[in-house]
């Protein structure tokens, strides 16, 4: 378990089970179904990082066979008791084990590398996750962008935080979320794009299109910078040939 995962903590889990897609997450979310109708044949699906669910739950939504696992057993106990009906299983740090090779379509990601640190462990779960992909199968990996940290959010702050401008890649970045009671800051790594490409090639992966979800002025959401500055990107890998 990574020093950094503040999520194994009962009441972070307790609040964060409760968040389904209000404001900004909103925008990590609102593109990914016809992302996924684009790019991916199949339906067997791994949700790696599922969290208390949500993920797990919108992949299923979608008619997706999702299986959700994550390292954090209070969050698995959650997304288990909120549906009883999927299959949330703890795993052991990188350990993708249990699970054939090639043997999934899809596999989402969907915040769970923002606090895992390090390039060697990066590339070593990518390069696992890579391995469980059908030959048709595509990886989407949605991260914070490194600018999401330097600014102010519908659901998030960092004005707190000035701290967060020097920071590089690597470094440990604090944020509060703004749509849940506990206000204590999640402290995650700061990533950028081209961190993220190398990490990729070094997996035996293909960046086939990147995505950066913009608010909309339409939207019954109060935009702060969503509308100008993309807070998430949404990368669909597949294998290297
Ligand atoms: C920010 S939460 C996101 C949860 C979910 N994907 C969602 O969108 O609601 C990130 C999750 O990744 C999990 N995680 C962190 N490192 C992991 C690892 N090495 N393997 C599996 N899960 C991990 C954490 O325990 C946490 O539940």
């Amino acid at each position: 378990m990574s020093p950094f995962n503040v999520y194994e903590d009962l009441r972070r889990a307790e609040a964060y089970a409760a968040l389904e897609f209000p404001g900004t997450y909103y925008l990590a979310y609102r593109d990914l179904p016809a992302l996924l109708a684009e790019h991916v044949r199949g339906t067997r699906a791994l949700d790696f990082g599922c969290g208390a669910g949500r993920s797990t739950r919108f992949l299923r939504g979608l008619g997706f066979a999702a299986v959700g696992v994550d390292v954090s057993e209070e969050m698995i106990r959650r997304a288990a008791g909120r549906d009883p009906g999927g299959d949330y299983r703890l795993i052991a740090n990188g350990d993708l084990g249990q699970f054939p090779a090639r043997s999934f379509d899809l596999v989402l990601s969907a915040f769970t590398f923002d606090n895992i640190p390090g390039r060697e462990k990066k590339v070593a779960l990518f390069e696992a996750l890579g391995g469980l992909l059908s030959d048709s199968g595509r990886i989407v990996s949605v991260v914070s962008a490194p600018e999401i940290y330097t600014h102010e959010w519908a659901s998030f702050s960092t004005r707190d935080f000035p701290e967060n401008r020097a920071a590089r890649c690597g470094d440990p970045v604090r944020i509060i979320m703004t749509d849940v009671e506990d206000r204590r800051p999640v402290v995650d790594i700061v990533w950028p794009d081209e961190a993220y490409r190398e990490v990729y090639a070094a997996a035996g992966l293909e960046v086939v299109t990147t995505h950066r979800p913009l608010g909309r002025e339409d939207e019954p959401i109060r935009w702060v910078n969503e509308t100008r500055v993309a807070p998430w990107v949404i990368y669909l890998l597949r294998r290297a040939r």
